[in-house]
């Protein structure tokens, strides 16, 4: 038998995470250290109220059946949450989606607001998510550039007016992945005027919302006044409460686009496990205590792997949050090239900045996921790198 990918299939690009793990295996095999900071999958373990929520709900016999979407409970902590932490008013009946994963919910997205050919503004660099879901909708992404220059923001200003008339989706990442910039005091005010002139959808990835070090926590952008009118925000409680494995995330916002993406999430799927949904509302509960810690742990190893970096020539954006360090090396090499050298001689992985854009290139993208100490080996063992 003859089995040939469907075409759409060439729509993703060959994974390079294998192959750097191939690479960190050969290399340990050696004998050598290896510090990974490559994937961006918290190390802390999720917490003890949260993993005990789950044990009692998966022991009962009542906890099996299809869930079909968000249950009350979790729905009501979403609400909760959003309105402790950022005064935004939800409607848990209305205003909030379940999804499984909010990968899952960034892939399917684009199905349900965009048709073949419209356009969906996104940045360059991104996550590699948004491009799959708008090219499986076969929908035509058009890239703002993030650059040192404008903090690491998109310029709405640069958007071509018939892109922007065009355009059935704005997706934005703040603070990022890779880049970690957060928005100025303006940035919001200023995208909600946007898609209010243009009338285009906004989504914004607020995965690593809890990640900041330093002062007020970012905003989120349905704080931003207008914002429930023109769109929507994913979160995840992958990063924040350490539960990647557990495939949980919702999004909340305009009820209409809500309604929408409802109809279409009720043909992918019969909702998440009852335990999980239960594990998942206790840690919103308690979202203050958990991230709080996350904070402190995670402004330690910011700070110790970007100074560390700066004292060997290495140059760092600066940013008050985010998971990652995103840095430009002092090496004429490109940087795919750049992050196998960087694993076979000193055992630090890396991934290359290109894989999120062509404005990725020349940069490297270093995950915050080992504990402070391993952060100074990776400093010491790149040091000793000669390209
Ligand atoms: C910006 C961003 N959004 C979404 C995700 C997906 O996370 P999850 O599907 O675990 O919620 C990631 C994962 O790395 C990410 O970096």
């Amino acid at each position: 038998m003859k089995i040939e990918p469907s075409l759409k299939m060439s729509i993703f690009e060959p994974a390079i995470f294998g192959d750097l793990k191939a690479a960190a295996e050969a290399k340990k095999a050696t004998g050598a250290e290896v510090v990974d900071l490559s994937l961006g999958s918290p190390d802390l373990p999720p917490d003890e109220k949260v993993r005990q929520a789950l044990s009692e709900q998966s022991a009962l016999a009542t906890t099996y059946g299809y869930t079909l979407s968000g249950t009350k409970r979790f729905n009501e902590a979403v609400a909760n949450y959003y309105k402790r932490r950022s005064g935004v008013t939800l409607n848990p009946d209305t205003e909030i989606i379940q999804t499984m994963g909010s990968q899952e919910g960034l892939v399917h997205l684009p199905f349900a607001l965009c048709n073949e050919g419209d356009i969906v503004l996104t940045t360059n660099p991104a996550y590699v998510a948004y491009d799959a879901g708008i090219k499986l909708a076969g929908a035509v992404p058009y890239y703002m550039p993030l650059r040192a220059e404008n903090g690491f923001l998109p310029n709405l200003d640069d958007i071509p007016e018939d892109i922007a008339q065009k355009a059935k989706l704005l997706i934005l990442n703040l603070p990022g992945n890779p880049v970690p910039a957060l928005p100025d005091a303006t940035f919001f005010d200023k995208v909600v005027a946007f898609a209010k002139k243009y009338n285009v959808p906004v989504l914004h990835d607020a995965a690593y919302s809890e990640y900041y070090f330093e002062g007020d926590s970012p905003s989120s952008f349905l704080s931003t006044p207008g914002a429930m009118e023109v769109g929507m925000e994913i979160n995840s409680l992958s990063k924040s409460f350490s539960l990647a494995g557990a495939r949980i995330a919702y999004i909340v916002g305009n009820a209409e686009m809500i309604s929408i993406i409802k109809q279409l999430k009720s043909n992918l799927d019969y909702g998440t496990f009852e335990p999980i949904q239960e594990a998942a509302a206790t840690a919103l509960d308690h979202a203050e205590e958990i991230t709080d810690r996350l904070r402190k742990e995670f402004t330690e190893r910011h700070r110790v792997l970007m100074n560390g970096l700066e004292n060997i020539g290495w140059s760092v954006t600066p940013s008050s949050g985010g998971m990652f360090v995103w840095a430009k090396y002092p090496f004429d090499i490109d940087d795919k090239a750049f992050v196998f050298k960087a694993i076979e001689q000193c055992g630090v992985v890396m991934v290359p900045g290109s894989i999120f854009g062509t404005e990725g290139a020349g940069f490297v993208r270093l995950a915050l996921v080992q504990k402070v100490e391993e952060l100074q080996k990776a400093i010491a063992q790149l040091r000793a790198l000669k390209i």
